[in-house]
């Protein structure tokens, strides 16, 4: 029998950008963050910004300059290592300037036809570049490679509409993930505020949440952070 103590768990708390922000827009983020003077006890909670690959090397120099409570990473990751891949970027190159990579988002799906073989070599590459894959699914039939250990639980429906999934049925689909492929994190993602993330990350599976919209204001990331 699985005991799980919910204060015990870290929670992950990751802003996904999508194709948001200019490099002014991304400093004046980072600089309110700075301003309210951020702590985070990193025991018990993960804070990390993925915005566009433009924005990665300065957002990564504002944070370490001002000592911020904030890790990085990216949205994509290139399925192969470096070479002749015209418009990619590799996981070497996103490691120098980043922790984690999201891979799967249902908008790559998508728009961009990404399909489960090619998802499986971009978590390789995210593993061998020693980067952390979040790696979202649609629900609790979305295969999951080997090697993952983060996974997000985004259902369509539930993204950029102001509807969110119940509490009670987004932890069913982590207690599954989680049962199925021994992934230690789950995280919700799917219209999370301020005013809900606490339903979610009460919930004794759900270990954190992925944020779009709600991300791009850094005031109300902040209220994401702090009522996690
Ligand atoms: P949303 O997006 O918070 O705007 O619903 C979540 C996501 O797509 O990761």
């Amino acid at each position: 029998m699985d005991f799980i103590v919910p204060h015990m768990k870290k929670l992950f708390l990751i802003a996904n950008w999508k194709s948001y922000k200019t490099t002014p827009e991304a400093l004046r983020w980072l600089q309110t963050i700075n301003d309210s003077q951020l702590t985070i006890d990193s025991n018990n909670k993960e804070a990390v910004v993925c915005p566009p690959f433009t924005l990665l090397a300065q957002m990564n120099w504002f944070i370490k300059t001002n000592n911020l409570p904030i890790k990085l990473g990216a949205q994509d990751i290139s399925p192969f290592g470096e070479g002749a891949y015209t418009g990619e970027v590799n996981g070497k190159q996103i490691k120098e300037i980043a922790d984690y990579a999201i891979i799967g988002h249902s908008e790559r799906r998508n728009n961009f036809s990404e399909s489960d073989e090619l998802l499986d070599k971009k978590v390789q590459m995210a593993l061998q570049s020693g980067l952390t894959s979040v790696f979202c699914i649609q629900n609790e039939k979305t295969p999951v490679p080997q090697g993952v250990t983060v996974v997000a639980y985004e259902p369509v429906f539930a993204i950029g509409s102001g509807q969110p999934d119940t509490p009670e049925s987004a932890n069913r689909v982590a207690e599954t993930v989680k049962r199925e492929h021994q992934i230690p994190s789950v995280l919700y993602g799917g219209s999370v505020t301020g005013e809900n993330v606490h339903d979610f990350t009460q919930m004794p599976s759900i270990d954190g949440v992925l944020v779009g919209g709600a991300s791009l204001d850094a005031k109300k990331f902040m209220r994401i952070i702090e009522n996690s």
